[in-house]
């Protein structure tokens, strides 16, 4: 399993670089983090939570009961102008849980583990939610810089726990 990377920690906050090469080393990046994300019971990981700053995420809205969703340079190519309120939570944020405003339905290009392209096409419900949060981890936002400035400075304690820089 690989270590998970927490607010505070610079990685979360770059804008990850596209993949270039798919190789045997992409190609081991990818089993650890699964295994990372079923390990942490999540809905998806990103690979800057794992220390790379690169344009990789896992998505498992079955909570292991198929295979993940490889997607490397994802982009989404439609949102749907329907939006769902529900609650999420981050294992980059440990312990926060908050109420966003996101698509109902996304469709999203990708390149698979192996280079070849492919698309999902209207997700919704989890998947939908969690390949709008993965991909934003991708661009080195948080779930915290989507929420009100008066509902972060609420956080600030918890947030500043969480990168250790204890009060
Ligand atoms: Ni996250």
């Amino acid at each position: 399993m690989l270590e998970l990377c927490y607010y505070g920690d610079a990685v979360l906050r770059k804008t990850c670089r596209p993949v270039e090469k798919f190789d045997e080393d992409l190609a081991a990046l990818v089993r650890d983090m699964t295994e990372t994300m079923r390990e942490e019971d999540g809905a998806g990981l990103a690979a800057p939570q794992v220390g790379k700053s690169l344009r990789v995420i896992v998505v498992d809205a079955t909570f292991g009961e198929a295979e993940p969703y490889v997607l490397v340079n994802p982009e989404i190519t439609e949102s749907s102008e329907e939006k769902i309120q529900e609650d999420e939570g981050c294992l980059s944020l440990p312990g926060i849980t908050l109420q966003l405003t996101r698509s109902a339905r996304v469709s999203v290009k990708a390149f698979d583990v192996k280079g070849e392209p492919y698309t999902i096409e209207n997700a919704e419900g989890l998947l939908a939610k969690a390949l709008q949060h993965e991909m934003d981890h991708l661009n080195g936002i948080l779930l915290i810089d989507r929420i009100s400035p008066v509902q972060r400075a609420l956080l600030s304690g918890k947030l500043k726990k969480i990168a250790g820089k204890k009060e």
